[in-house]
């Protein structure tokens, strides 16, 4: 106890000492107090103001000779100007001061305004797309996994494999041959915090300043703002009820890459059907153009199969796969991963070590032993009752949308885009969806393949953050 009262003091005597120090009330050279002295007015004992010189001294913040004063080392202090009662400097937190500093990334980044989104406070029907239920989350099986991760911890801890480790690497090879097909090696995958970082990777590697890319109408404004950050002029094709128009990419200019939700097109729902499938990629062969297939959540398709995904489909190596935890544990854990055309292995192994290094461990882990395990999909809960979440009718009157010819066996984020405001909320009049009760979604219920001039018609009308929506063919938000 004694002891922790001494420590406290000492602390608090350092830090004062370091703040004068700082901004320049004791300046360089000036002699402090003997330690003698500085404790008898403290009323401390001289062992506790001697230990804070000391530190003081390690940090370099003054200098000690035995049996001479103490005095504040040069380059200690940093002056603060407006103790000389000069001009105060330019406030580098104001919007000029500080965007003149910036790169011409940062200045885009900047330019994007969205720097200050929180998370959103829940409302009385909440449409959000993006959040999931928390009582969806698996705790107890994630506690045993990571415990289990945890309980591997090796003697040494060294920084991983940037791609991830291992073990978590080859279940998830398994996981992703079985339920999506895909045919790839584990050094193919890359583990990396969401997919947003997976974008952000491909953007920064694959994409030059005035570089064109394809993107969804509408689509998923956070891949458009990764691939603006770079400078990408966005090149907007619109989606009709089976996804992106491969016929109308022949007429857009020359592009890098091309982004695109082929399973689950974001947000409208539609399903992009072999023919446009192998039509993109014949495109992207033509143009030497790379594809990013966002397989975001693919584990909520329950009745049918998944289609093939375009990575198993493409014999030239120019499909880049992102998939995320985000829908099928949670957003909160920052976790998704990449496979990689073998072509672009290294050089996206370098870029994730120089961002990060590589993914938690502990969490990567937990992650691929549920992979492992099969324990990936959607845990069968009804969430119709969800007292913050949409009213589970919010599918029904997605199915009564116009064009609508059955129930889509998936759930997802369809009714996100009638919900969010209240003329939209007001269509939720009919009663409890029930095609899909056993999905942890089925709050948000079922996301129809809905006719694109209705859908883009309320995706407009409701200013949905989401998405983006291009004006006139060539912007996307
Ligand atoms: C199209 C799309 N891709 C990916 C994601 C997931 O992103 P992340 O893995 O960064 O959480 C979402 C989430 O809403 C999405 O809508």
């Amino acid at each position: 106890m004694a002891e922790d009262k001494r420590r406290g003091l000492s602390r608090a005597l350092y830090g004062e000492i370091r703040a004068r120090i700082a901004d320049g009330t004791y300046a360089a050279g000036a002699v402090l107090p003997s330690t003698r002295a500085l404790a008898a007015e403290r009323g401390l004992s001289r062992g506790t103001v001697l230990l804070v010189y000391e530190q003081l001294a390690a940090d370099g913040f003054i200098d000690t000779q035995p049996g001479a004063a103490s005095k504040v080392a040069a380059g200690a202090t940093i002056p603060l100007a407006r103790n000389r009662g000069a001009k105060p400097p330019p406030d580098r937190h104001s919007d000029e001061g500080h965007k003149g500093r910036l790169s011409a990334v940062g200045r885009r980044i900047a330019a994007l305004g969205i720097g200050d989104a929180g998370p959103t406070a829940p409302s009385e029907i909440d449409f959000l797309y993006g959040p999931l239920a928390g009582g969806d989350f698996p705790t107890l099986t994630w506690m045993k996994a990571l415990r289990a991760v945890e309980r591997q911890r090796p003697t040494r801890l060294e920084y991983e494999d940037p791609r991830g480790n291992l073990e978590s690497r080859r279940a998830l090879q398994g996981h992703l041959s079985q339920t999506r097909g895909l045919s790839c090696t584990v050094d193919q995958i890359m583990i990396v915090n969401g997919s947003q970082q997976a974008l952000d990777l491909c953007a920064r590697l694959l994409i030059d300043p005035g570089d064109g890319v394809v993107v969804e109408n509408p689509g998923y404004r956070m891949a458009h703002h990764a691939f603006e950050a770079c400078g990408a002029k966005l090149i907007c094709v619109d989606v009709d009820e089976h996804g992106l128009q491969t016929d109308r990419l022949d007429d857009v200019p020359p592009a890098q890459l091309a982004y695109v939700t082929p399973t689950h097109q974001f947000p409208l729902g539609g399903l992009l059907p072999i023919g446009r499938r192998r039509a993109l990629l014949d495109w992207a062969a033509r143009r030497r153009a790379w594809i990013i297939e966002d397989d975001y959540d693919s584990e909520y398709r329950y009745s049918v199969r998944p289609e093939a995904t375009l990575q198993s489909l493409d014999s030239r190596g120019c499909v880049i796969h992102v998939g995320t935890f985000s829908k099928t544990l949670s957003p909160q854990l920052r976790l998704g991963y990449m496979v990689l055309p073998s072509a672009l292995v290294a050089t996206f192994t370098a870029a994730k070590r120089v961002a990060d290094r590589h993914a938690a461990t502990s969490v990567q882990g937990g992650a691929g032993a549920l992979a492992g395990r099969r324990q990936l999909r959607p845990s069968c809960q009804t969430h119709a009752q969800a007292p913050t979440g949409a009213p589970a009718c919010a599918g029904r009157r997605a199915e009564q949308a116009p064009g609508r010819t059955g129930p889509d066996p998936r759930c997802g984020q369809w009714a996100a885009l009638g919900g969010v405001d209240r003329d939209a909320a007001r269509l939720c009049r009919a009663g409890p969806c029930t095609s899909c009760p056993q999905s942890r979604r089925a709050r948000l219920s079922h996301r129809p393949a809905l006719p694109s001039k209705w859908a883009t018609e309320t995706v407009s009308k409701t200013g949905w953050s989401g998405h983006g929506v291009c004006a006139a063919g060539t912007r996307c938000d």
